[in-house]
């Protein structure tokens, strides 16, 4: 491998040619594929000369034409990466080439590829210089007409982005479709689907009354199994109208579903591709868990049309520009389908889980990286069941964008999405353009808000408060500091919202009338309406602010609804913890303080155990979830979650050394006896939260569901013959997979005769439905039960685990990846399979390598003796001939 080369933002040139039109024309066959292209290209700046470099990798070159005139070897260089004209005509001129690929060869799933019967792409980032030559950066905006030419009963259906213009028959049974896109687009949303599939069919009436017809994709026994995305996706063009004033800008909107795929979807222009696992679900096979994903990546897929597509990124550091956004309005549009409280427990628990460790670590970087080597790695970094998505610049990403919300109002982002589209429709831009459109808008003072784009790592935001019993005044004082990240030693402080609210000594908000700041004195309350929560706007390294007014000393809620993806520290006592819990208005401090509380205590308990120290529970805390479970005023939802235990890796990510044993241990423990003294509490939980009728998708029903199945999982751990039978009559007797599914995961924790039946039977039960026993895959993976290594190995020879499936990776070699005790192990045998298989993977599918490898970056983390098995690991894997780009950028920063 030639040493591979850094990209930086800084080096950003425009470029200096544009495409205006592309013509495509695809011939499908079974053992290559011809390319022809036909395109217009007009230099940036007239009259001047420059060469035209075209991307392309692993394309057969046939022929290039300019202006008609076919040019000769000479007239142009080739190389492995690009073809180059030294001189192009001055003007515009067409540029025409034929190439052939080999898409049924083509594991990398990017570009052309086979997804069982079909053909399909994937272009974004750089996928479509796989399929033919071109510039393939998404600043070249063109628009696109493709014709597709395939065996007629092989491959029925043919698609492409935008409006079919024409189809028809050919000679030899073959036939042909031709598509046009009238909206200009860079090529990494370029699609093209060719295959033997069948549709779900719908019609969406816009607010302006233009009919828009909807179709879903799969092959035809899956198609009953896409009602659920079917109503996700009326679900989310609906509230894109409502919520942003957005209205879909087509009149045909195709999904299409693939067995294999990187990623979770992708956002082609009116032709998104998605893993089958992100649209497929009925409920006797899908989960709830499953349901609201589905909801969600539709709806992000959807979004995307407006954030992405119609206003796409300069290049890709940008890329934070769409996905930051597009999450914001996919986990917006979540929360107003359901519990709002509860999708922001689940991604604020998802930044500390991945975000947070991955800014402590050598691969930290921030949400506009500064360079890279292979642009794919920006897409992963968290590895779930079937999916991949990158930490800082998807879900830090959107942080930012929240903090926007934050400060300015509802109303007052809302004027800056208006005029941000209003600027720049049907351009690509930058993070400064988003920035510059909710600033002016507003005519809102930012400060140094940029920085969040720039500056890696997680603030560390430390409070302490007073009161002033004769003053009537309450003082917070904030602190703050940005650990250093590669490349980032010294850091600047950031501008921080930290929502507040005071509760009084019977737990009411005081209405807070006023603030000084500086010195001055700012009024809080609105035309003279109470005010419960303030945003207090943190941006120097230590600042005050001094609550007026105040005639109590009250308990703060402090970073109300998590206004910024920070680390707070507070002074706050465990009883004062304990009475936000039972107290404050916003529902998610409620949730934050049981968390913070049980993080201190389990933190507490690893240094005991670490000592020798016997473990006991504090019969307080016994006593704080006690209540939560009993306080009928409360969402079964939100209890649930409340009831949850921070995860073993949240707690490692606060530890100096990090510590699998003892940390798994201890919330073992924790568990256990949470079980044994609410048992009476847990097991009515169970019996008064059965279903008793039909599946329903919705709040209330899956609320009930998701208590029901904590409370028997923490039954489960009690590991007595009464609960484990209770867990296997909820198995049986179950009509749906969420509680199917639950009752075996809350059995499969604990080796023995119970577990190996229920696995069998679940088996044997769902063989034939693969999204089902990908799930069966992942809940063995990931078990902690010991020297779980073996049985991973075991499943890898089962006959339905397939290398070249990222979902089956993904469920196999990922999610054991997510079980600390077997993963770091300490013999090393989780370090040396997970080396094994990276270098295994590399060869069949970069991207997906890369992706696990990434579990092995926080390996200066551990003690010594693992330190070592693991960084024998990223040696080896660098030793390895014939390294990706991917796996290479992420192993050799990792030993960095
Ligand atoms: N852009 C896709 C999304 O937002 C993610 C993706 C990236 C998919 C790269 C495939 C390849 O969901
Ligand atoms: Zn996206």
């Amino acid at each position: 491998m030639d040493t591979p080369k850094e990209i930086f933002l800084k080096d950003y040139k425009l470029p200096d040619y544009y495409f205006d039109t592309v013509d495509l024309n695809f011939s499908l066959g079974e053992e290559k594929t011809i390319v022809a292209s036909k395109i217009t290209v007009y230099p940036r700046v007239e009259g001047s000369s420059f060469p035209l470099v075209l991307d392309g990798e692993d394309l057969k070159l046939l022929s290039i034409t300019v202006d008609g005139k076919e040019l000769k070897e000479g007239d142009y260089c080739l190389d492995s990466r690009h073809l180059t004209l030294p001189l192009p005509p001055s003007g515009t001129f067409t540029l025409e080439i034929v190439n052939e690929i080999y898409p049924q060869k083509n594991t990398s799933l990017e570009g052309l590829y086979m997804s069982s019967m079909c053909f399909c792409t994937q272009c974004e980032a750089q996928g479509f210089r796989k399929i033919t030559f071109y510039q393939d950066r998404p600043d070249i905006m063109a628009k696109y007409t493709c014709r597709i030419e395939a065996d007629k009963s092989s491959y029925p259906v043919l698609l492409s982005n935008g409006n079919l213009k024409e189809k028809g028959h050919l000679e030899g049974d073959r036939h042909y479709a031709l598509w046009e896109d009238p909206f200009k687009k860079p090529c990494y949303l370029f699609a093209l689907v060719a295959g033997p599939l069948e549709s779900r069919d719908d019609i969406f009436v816009t607010r302006s009354a233009r009919k828009v017809s909807l179709r879903i994709w799969t092959p035809a026994q899956d198609v009953p199994k896409t009602a659920h995305a079917m109503y996700s996706l009326k679900e989310a063009m609906k509230w894109d109208e409502d919520v942003f004033g957005l209205e879909y800008d087509l009149d045909l909107f195709n999904i299409v579903a693939v067995p294999d795929f990187n990623m979770g979807a992708m956002e082609n222009k009116s032709l998104n591709i998605f893993n089958s696992g992100c649209v497929l679900a009925s409920p006797e096979t899908a989960t709830d868990g499953d349901y609201a994903a589905i909801l969600g990546v539709i709806g992000h897929e959807y979004f995307h049309n407006w954030t992405g597509n119609r206003v796409t990124c300069r290049d890709w550091f940008q890329l934070s520009l769409k996905e930051g956004l597009t999450v914001f309005r996919d986990q917006e549009f979540s929360s107003d389908m359901g519990s709002r409280t509860v999708k922001r427990i689940a991604d604020v628990s998802s930044l500390r889980n991945y975000q947070f460790p991955e800014d402590g670590g050598p691969m930290a970087h921030p949400v506009r990286p500064h360079s890279y080597i292979k642009m794919d790695n920006f897409y992963t970094g968290k590895i779930l069941s079937s999916l991949a998505l990158n930490v800082p610049v998807y879900e830090k990403g959107a942080e930012v964008v929240r903090m926007y919300k934050t400060l300015l109002g509802s109303q007052g982002f809302r004027k800056g999405m208006d005029l941000y589209f209003k600027r720049h429709d049907g351009q690509a831009v930058t993070c400064e353009d988003f920035f510059a459109a909710m600033r002016d808008a507003n005519n809102a003072d930012f400060a140094n808000f940029l920085i969040w784009y720039s500056q890696a790592g997680t603030p560390v935001v430390k409070v302490t408060s007073s009161y002033n019993a004769e003053a009537h005044t309450y003082s917070l004082k904030f602190s703050q500091e940005v650990p250093p990240t590669p490349g980032q030693p010294v850091k600047e402080p950031m501008f921080i919202p930290v929502a507040v609210g005071l509760l009084d000594s019977s737990g009411k908000d005081m209405p807070l009338s006023s603030v000084y700041h500086d010195g001055k004195l700012q009024s809080v309350e609105i035309s003279n309406h109470p005010v419960y929560t303030t945003v207090v706007q943190v941006t120097k390294k230590e600042e005050e602010f001094v609550f007026a007014d105040i005639f109590e000393q009250p308990t703060p809620s402090l970073l109300r609804g998590y206004s910024a993806p920070i680390r707070l520290e507070s002074n706050l006592s465990d009883s004062d913890l304990f009475f936000l819990l039972a107290h404050d208005s916003d529902e998610f401090n409620r949730w934050e303080a049981g968390q913070e509380l049980a993080r201190k205590l389990m933190l507490s308990m690893v240094a005991d155990f670490q000592q020798g120290k016997p473990l006991a529970l504090n019969p307080n805390f016994v006593h704080g979830l006690k209540c939560i479970l009993s306080d009928a005023s409360l969402d079964k939802e939100f209890i649930a979650k409340a009831i949850t235990l921070p995860s073993e890796s949240e707690i490692m990510d606060m530890m100096e050394v990090a510590d699998p044993d003892a940390v798994h241990s201890v919330r073992k423990f924790i568990r256990k006896e949470l079980a044994s003294q609410l048992k009476a509490e847990f097991l009515n939980m169970v019996l008064a939260n059965r279903s008793s009728e039909e599946y329903v998708f919705n709040h209330p029903n899956m609320a009930r569901r998701a208590l029901k199945n904590v409370a028997l999982a923490y039954l489960a751990s009690l590991e007595d013959p009464e609960t484990t039978e209770l867990a296997v009559h909820e198995y049986k007797t179950a009509t749906n997979m969420t509680e199917q599914f639950a009752a075996l995961a809350a059995l499969a924790q604990h080796p023995g005769k119970s577990r190996d039946d229920v696995l069998a039977d679940f088996y044997s039960k769902w063989q034939h439905d693969y999204l089902v026993v990908n799930k069966w895959f992942a809940l063995q993976a990931s078990s902690d039960i010991p020297s779980n290594v073996e049985n991973v190995r075991n499943l890898m020879k089962h006959p339905a685990f397939d290398l070249r499936n990222p979902n089956k990776v993904y469920c196999v070699i990922g999610a054991f990846c997510y079980s600390p005790v077997n993963f770091h192990a300490k013999d090393g045998s989780g370090y040396k399979f997970l080396g094994e298989m990276v270098v295994q993977l590399d060869k069949l599918n970069p991207q997906v390598a890369s992706g696990l490898v990434s579990s092995f970056s926080r390996w200066r983390r551990y003690d010594e003796n693992r330190q070592n098995l693991a960084k024998a690991q990223l040696e080896m894997i660098m030793s390895t001939n014939g390294l990706s780009e991917n796996v290479f950028e992420i192993a050799s920063k990792s030993l960095a």
